[in-house]
């Protein structure tokens, strides 16, 4: 399956429309491709599946994020003693936070580094260590490797990873994306099922023209989140969190958390002993994360104090009144498991491998064109009944990134249409 470099990404984009036009089909793993123009990064996650037993802080070090980000985002309780060096189970699924940045107008993170070891090669490296979410060829492009037998022992590597912003949204709600590396028995419902959402928003996200996916596709999964609106100049700047997870933020003094009864950011003093600056608000004896409510005769007077970002390390805290028509009940949180020490067969992480236990009670057997039916078997994603003629390994989703654009427009319509052309 090799994977071409696009020239350009706009190139790539029309090239798969016209393939599409042609009804040629395509037979090698596609990943979403976003197109960017714009510096600014967004948060994005990784569904990341160990290779092997790892302590936490060895999964952090392959991404090269902070082992407690990874903890809070899989909502793993940080107060257990010595939680990074908690040896994690081989195949355990995790949700792995990376800044998503843009790289020659597309969406990727571009932040991991790899230091190469005695056996590795370039596909160990991609299929194994990493899961799946880059391929050898990819590893191999962006560090100019001309030949992939011959790695020297502790080369450093960039390793390319998938990720998506779109805005921070999806139909308009907030929304942080998983780059999900498709497995054999996945179907895309039981994906959507897993995931709360639907079969139409995934298929909309990936600009997909069928329900048909194969183990080693790469799909932009959005989950709802809540997001913050602190300040551009704050180091935490877009900050956003899915709903069931935390987040650590300011040093590690601040958490936040979002859902299960609302998706309302909220954000209190992290239970992490370090030592941190105030996290009183101005004027008031409350401090981040309290609230006093007094009901009086027109409603419920709201008095809350805020986290408001991270600004030249110190806390921003914001306090607001409101008078509300109810009381709000007491804050709820997201539940926090104990770190895992084995990989359940119906793990919240991740339904295993197997057919008879997947978690999201979807049929795997099932004709994955039972959505879509397609009557020339051609459509993308689906094995052409002849040999391919072109071999275009990403697929584009167009659908948010050229929103903006009247030309794009035309292409989005397009594109939308392309479903229902075929049926
Ligand atoms: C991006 O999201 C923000 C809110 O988060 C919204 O105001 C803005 O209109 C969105 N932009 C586009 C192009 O969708
Ligand atoms: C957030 O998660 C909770 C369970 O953890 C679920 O009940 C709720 O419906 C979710 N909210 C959204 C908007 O998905
Ligand atoms: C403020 O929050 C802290 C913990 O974050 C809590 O210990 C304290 O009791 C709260 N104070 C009020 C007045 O709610
Ligand atoms: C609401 O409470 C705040 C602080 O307790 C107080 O300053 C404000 O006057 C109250 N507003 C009303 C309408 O009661
Ligand atoms: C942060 O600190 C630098 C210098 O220490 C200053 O120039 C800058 O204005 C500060 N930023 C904010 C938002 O206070």
């Amino acid at each position: 399956m090799p994977d071409q470099k696009p020239i350009s990404h706009n190139t790539l984009c029309l090239l798969l429309l016209l393939s599409i036009l042609a009804n040629v089909g395509l037979v090698s793993s596609k990943s979403t491709i976003e197109p960017c123009s714009n510096f600014d990064s967004c948060n994005a996650l990784l569904g990341y599946t160990l290779y092997t037993d790892l302590k936490v802080s060895e999964v952090a070090s392959l991404f090269q994020v902070d082992p407690i980000a990874i903890l809070t985002a899989n909502a793993i309780d940080i107060s257990y003693p010595d939680v990074e060096n908690h040896i994690l189970p081989s195949q355990l699924f995790l949700k792995i936070p990376i800044a998503c940045s843009c790289v020659d107008g597309i969406r990727k993170s571009v932040s991991t580094k790899y230091k190469t070891r005695p056996s590795d090669t370039l596909s160990s490296i991609a299929d194994s260590i990493y899961s799946g979410l880059v391929s050898a060829d990819q590893i191999g492009e962006a560090n100019s490797v001309t030949d992939p037998s011959v790695l020297d022992v502790g080369q450093t590597l960039v390793v390319p990873l998938p990720c998506t912003c779109f805005n921070g949204t999806d139909n308009a709600l907030p929304a942080i994306y998983l780059s999900y590396v498709v497995r054999p028995v996945d179907t895309l419902a039981g994906i959507a099922a897993r995931y709360s959402t639907t079969l139409t928003d995934l298929m909309n996200v990936n600009a997909m023209g069928s329900t048909a996916i194969k183990a080693g596709d790469i799909l932009a999964v959005p989950l709802p989140a809540c997001a913050s609106n602190f300040p551009r100049y704050s180091s935490d700047y877009g900050l956003i969190v899915p709903n069931g997870s935390y987040a650590i933020t300011a040093s590690h003094c601040v958490q936040c958390s979002c859902g299960p009864g609302n998706l309302k950011l909220y954000c209190m003093p992290a239970s992490l002993a370090v030592s941190c600056s105030s996290m009183q608000c101005r004027n008031s004896n409350l401090i981040v994360g309290n609230t006093t409510v007094q009901q009086t005769g027109g409603g419920c007077n709201v008095t809350s104090c805020s986290y408001g970002g991270y600004v030249n390390g110190s806390i921003i805290t914001s306090l607001s009144t409101s008078l509300q028509p109810r009381c709000p009940g007491v804050q709820q949180f997201p539940t926090f498991i104990d770190p895992p020490t084995s990989v359940a067969r119906e793990s919240m992480f991740a339904p295993s491998p197997s057919p008879q236990s997947d978690g999201a009670g979807t049929t795997p057997m099932s004709p994955k064109s039972s959505v879509v039916p397609t009557t020339t078997g051609s459509l993308p994603g689906f094995p052409p009944a002849s040999s391919p003629i072109g071999s275009t390994s990403h697929a584009c989703s167009l659908r948010k990134s050229f929103a903006t654009s009247p030309s794009a427009l035309a292409l989005l319509l397009f594109v939308k249409f392309l479903p229902s052309m075929s049926l």
